[in-house]
């Protein structure tokens, strides 16, 4: 008898630790950039804005569906590899995380949307601007930054209206980001009456420019437009001074929209002729710009690039669609998403359709004694 109430008392006191624990859940967000080889410096600045935010979350206590959240990060790397790319989307599938926040490069991120959306996955993008990226319409994808229409149109428009340019030439990377925003900005600039008189193309590799700015040289450009990334910005900069091309401004979108580029162009003087344009309002105005600045620069001092404040959002936001679906089961929290009203750090954050931000910003910058100074 005695054995037998002992064997009780023990199948309760289990049964009771096993209630406990059911209690408790952890929630993984999957963070995807580039985190190592050029663009490294980008990827680390997108990771930090998830850890940051996860350790947020982690101080508020939060209960969802009667269980207490323990929030998580899975970095990944996908190097600014399309395939690599797609190999991570399918090992965070594979994983069941509850939510991605990226890719970083419009080439990893397209194709990593379509995984994504078969395995029913969300996905946030604070930094993949190419608009192709909601074209399919699907229902998993979410952008919260302005796309390349606005980026490349705005720095079309700027160059037409504002400085009187007349004569662009044209590079980009043939990556899906640098050749989609080179073509808006081509189109646009024709548009409003300006000639393009050289189309050069690159690789997102490659650091010496000067037979292609030699040929774009002899077409004497007002301007040299940029679709690319900061670490052939900088060489080319530098290059241009080498080659004379000291009065020739240099346009480019997000890519190039760095602290890096400073860095990058190495004292060239040339920096001084850059404009470049981001998808969203310069740091300083956002609604919580400069705080969460100042608290970023004190936990990850001089990694600060351009896009860790989204990706702090969309981890924030992936857990506000989670807490109003009281569920983080992706296929039960993706339609609170889509409904979205989150006051982030960065802007309101609400949801077209078809997954892009409603009412996008987008902040053109020039280097000023080498650091990088909004203009609006
Ligand atoms: N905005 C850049 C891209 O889409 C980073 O690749």
């Amino acid at each position: 008898m005695q054995f037998r109430l002992k064997v009780t008392i023990a199948a309760a006191v289990a049964a009771c630790a096993g209630a406990a624990l059911a209690q408790e859940q952890t929630v993984t967000i999957g963070s995807v950039a580039p985190m190592s080889g050029p663009q490294a410096h980008y990827g680390k600045d997108n990771a930090n804005g998830v850890k940051m935010a996860i350790e947020d979350l982690n101080k508020q206590n939060i209960s969802i569906g009667g269980k207490k959240i323990t929030w998580a990060v899975d970095v990944e790397d996908d190097a600014a590899d399309p395939k690599q790319g797609a190999a991570v989307a399918q090992k965070l599938c594979d994983a069941k995380v509850n939510g991605v926040v990226g890719h970083l490069n419009s080439g990893t991120t397209i194709p990593a949307s379509k995984i994504y959306h078969e395995c029913g996955i969300p996905m946030v993008t604070g930094a993949a601007t190419n608009p192709d990226l909601t074209k399919p319409g699907y229902k998993e994808v979410f952008r919260i930054i302005a796309n390349d229409s606005s980026l490349g149109a705005g720095l079309a428009f700027y160059a037409a209206d504002a400085l009187k340019l007349k004569k662009v030439a044209i590079i980009d990377d043939r990556t899906a980001y640098g050749q989609g925003v080179a073509d808006i900005f081509e189109k646009t600039a024709k548009s409003k009456g300006m000639q393009v008189v050289e189309r050069q193309f690159t690789t997102d590799k490659a650091t010496d420019f000067m037979a292609i700015l030699t040929a774009i040289k002899a077409k004497q450009p007002d301007a040299v437009f940029f679709g690319g990334m900061d670490p052939q910005a900088g060489p080319m900069l530098r290059q241009m001074e080498q080659l004379g091309m000291t009065n020739v401004k240099f346009f480019g979108g997000d890519g190039i929209c760095t602290v890096k580029l400073a860095e990058l162009s190495a004292g060239a003087k040339t920096l001084g002729n850059v404009v470049c344009a981001e998808g969203g309002t310069s740091i300083q105005k956002m609604p919580g710009g400069n705080a969460w600045k100042a608290r970023y620069d004190k936990e990850y001092p001089n990694q600060f690039q351009v896009y860790s404040p989204y990706t702090y959002d969309a981890t924030m936001l992936l857990a506000d669609a989670m807490k109003r679906a009281n569920s983080t089961d992706p296929k039960v929290y993706l339609p609170k998403l889509i409904e979205s009203k989150y006051k982030g750090v960065t802007a309101v954050i609400e949801f077209e359709p078809n997954g892009e931000l409603k009412n996008p910003a987008i902040t053109l910058s020039v280097f000023k004694d080498g650091k990088k100074t909004p203009l609006n």
